[in-house]
């Protein structure tokens, strides 16, 4: 069952998804060479706390740590490590999730850490782009099957790949409800999206081959062939008239100018 929120319910989502926002406005401002992942988590964690908020990863499904911290050839779910310091020319994506007042907002940015070859800026601007262009899609009596169609086209027409075993998905009371929103797949397919729905879109894109493999942590996944990953995340909610995103913080709206 897909729920439909009420006004009240939205009100109280964009409240937790505009802090998810915020805490990776915050992040992007700490960020620097030599750091660690760990530090990164504790930041973010820190930040969510003092904003009466509860970081939904940490001990999801026993998840270890506060954020997700992906680098490079990670496609998702890295775990923060004091052994991960951030170098010169890796992309870091940090997914944040915060409950607040009994909702999640789920958020996450793909980062470049000093000089990134343009082969690697290139592959994280087009996701970024894949992810708008799913949202662009979304609207009352849209199909969610459009979603992924759209989303796979202009990633396999830049000669990249979708990572297929990780979806979007439904978020409200849970961090993940119904539906399952796929990256790729066939428009005019899927539920019908309804006014009330709120959902994310984060596209995994690969620069080689779309096969992931699980680390023996249980939660890392990296790319079969070890080349880069990158992903964007956005919560969103359908309006009458089409969709809005909710995780942007009003004060410093994400808008990255990619050149
Ligand atoms: N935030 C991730 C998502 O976008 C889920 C992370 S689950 C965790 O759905 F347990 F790894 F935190
Ligand atoms: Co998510
Ligand atoms: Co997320």
């Amino acid at each position: 069952m897909i729920s439909i929120k009420s006004t009240r319910e939205i009100e109280i989502m964009r409240q937790s998804c505009q802090l998810a926002a915020r805490t990776l406005n915050y992040i992007d401002s700490k960020l620097e060479i030599g750091m660690t992942t760990e530090d990164v988590n504790t930041l973010c964690h820190d930040f969510i706390i003092a904003h009466d908020a509860y970081p939904s990863p940490l001990n999801y499904h026993g998840f270890p740590k506060s954020v997700c911290t992906s680098l490079n050839e990670v496609i998702c779910h890295g775990i923060p490590s004091t052994k991960d310091k951030l170098k010169d020319g890796d992309i870091l994506n940090i997914d944040v999730t915060t409950y607040l007042k009994n909702f999640h907002g789920d958020t996450n940015r793909t980062y470049f850490i000093g000089n990134v070859d343009p082969k690697i800026q290139k592959l994280v601007k087009v996701t970024y782009e894949c992810m708008m262009a799913g949202i662009a899609v979304c609207k009352p009596g849209a199909k969610m099957g459009d979603i992924g169609a759209i989303i796979e086209q202009m990633a396999h027409d830049n000669g990249y790949t979708v990572v297929q075993e990780y979806c979007g998905h439904g978020i409200g009371r849970e961090f993940h409800e119904e539906p399952q929103v796929l990256h790729y797949g066939k428009s005019g397919t899927g539920a019908e999206m309804k006014p009330g729905m709120t959902f994310t879109i984060e596209p995994m894109i690969n620069l080689g081959k779309r096969h992931c493999r699980l680390l023996k942590d249980d939660w890392t996944v990296v790319t079969k062939d070890k080349k880069p990953s990158a992903q964007f995340e956005h919560t969103i909610l359908i309006t009458e008239s089409g969709s809005e995103i909710l995780t942007l913080d009003p004060e410093n709206p994400y808008d990255p100018k990619f050149d």
